[in-house]
């Protein structure tokens, strides 16, 4: 039995790992171990001596599996606080995630990029010329209303809609010409179940040779095809628009229904000729998407508030990280 204990103690000083360490508890205490076998022969003992041995294996067991316990915790401690060798983890705490206008104004985007369009941006804070007069709005537009432009002390105001960027980027670019923008809008609406003071647009035009209703009917089509799927289709409605001419509504057809989701039109020659552009040689056409409306018609969001409250029950349910 001293033997047995001095060869445990003397293998223990060579033990440099875990694993070093369970191999010397096979060794002893495992179901073939030096200690178990012993053990296990006491039943051949007469009683009085099985009585004895059975104590004193007993207890050496005992003191066996106390000191590779404490081994073993030396040698967790020993380990570098990083150990690459270590499988991976879950997240232990929460990562930030894409606001769900910022996914879908993305989508869109993105579809828009893939056929040529370059992406601008334009300032939230316009001139009254580029926000209407530019874009053949009259001064009696009722667009124009107080009520629902919001103006500032300095007589600009806060853009009602995406167009202005049209004018800005055709006045500075020479055709053909290709391009979309995504931002945020204002007008003065009571916030209700369809209206916010602020929501998004898309915004995108072209102008070239020989443009026709039908490139905008695709271009509509291939966005439509990439956020509601294969299945959806578009139609065009008759509209009207100051800045198109025809002007239309595009309605989509989704889930069994027709459903009017954006505005566009072939750009009118007057507001072509506002930025400098021969409306004989040129012709363009233009459509604004509401990204609200896309994402409530996609996700079966029913009231547009949900998209500002921030209730993180809301918010969770657009996470790229619950994708995967
Ligand atoms: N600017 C329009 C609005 O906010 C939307 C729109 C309609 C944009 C037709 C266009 C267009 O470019 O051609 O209601």
């Amino acid at each position: 039995m001293k033997e047995l204990r001095e060869e445990f103690y003397g293998k223990l000083k060579d033990v440099k790992s875990v694993s070093d360490l369970d191999r010397l508890k096979a060794e002893f205490l495992g179901k073939k171990g030096k200690i178990t076998a012993r053990l296990r022969s006491l039943k051949d003992l007469p009683p009085m001596e099985r009585r004895i041995w059975g104590k004193v294996l007993n207890d050496l067991k005992k003191e066996l599996e106390r000191v590779i316990r404490e081994k073993r915790e030396e040698l967790l401690d020993e380990l570098p606080s990083q150990d690459p060798t270590l499988p991976g983890t879950p997240w232990t705490y929460e990562v930030g995630a894409l606001h769900p206008i910022k996914v879908v104004g993305g989508e869109i985007l993105r579809v828009l990029e893939n056929m040529g369009f370059e992406i601008g941006e334009g300032p939230e804070v316009e001139t009254d010329e580029n926000n209407f007069t530019l874009l053949n709005i009259p001064e009696w537009h009722p667009a124009r209303d107080m009520q629902q432009s919001l103006y500032l002390d300095n007589g600009m105001l806060l853009r009602t809609h995406t167009s202005p960027f049209q004018i800005r980027y055709m006045s500075t670019h020479s055709p053909p010409l290709k391009a979309a923008t995504f931002g945020k809008v204002f007008r003065a609406d009571e916030f209700d179940a369809t209206h916010s003071p602020v929501f998004h647009q898309i915004e995108g035009f072209a102008v070239d040779r020989n443009i026709s209703l039908s490139s905008l009917k695709w271009v509509l089509e291939q966005i439509v095809k990439a956020l509601f799927g294969e299945g959806s289709k578009v139609k065009f409605v008759p509209s009207y628009f100051p800045f198109t001419e025809p002007s239309m509504e595009v309605a989509v057809w989704y889930r069994g229904e027709w459903l009017e989701m954006l505005g566009c039109g072939m750009i009118h020659p007057q507001v072509l000729r506002n930025v400098g552009i021969d409306p004989d040689v040129w012709s363009g056409y233009a459509f604004g998407i509401g990204v609200e409306r896309f994402a409530m018609v996609k996700y079966g969001i029913e009231d547009i508030r949900h998209f500002y409250e921030n209730d993180k029950r809301f918010l969770d349910q657009f996470r790229y990280d619950r994708w995967i």
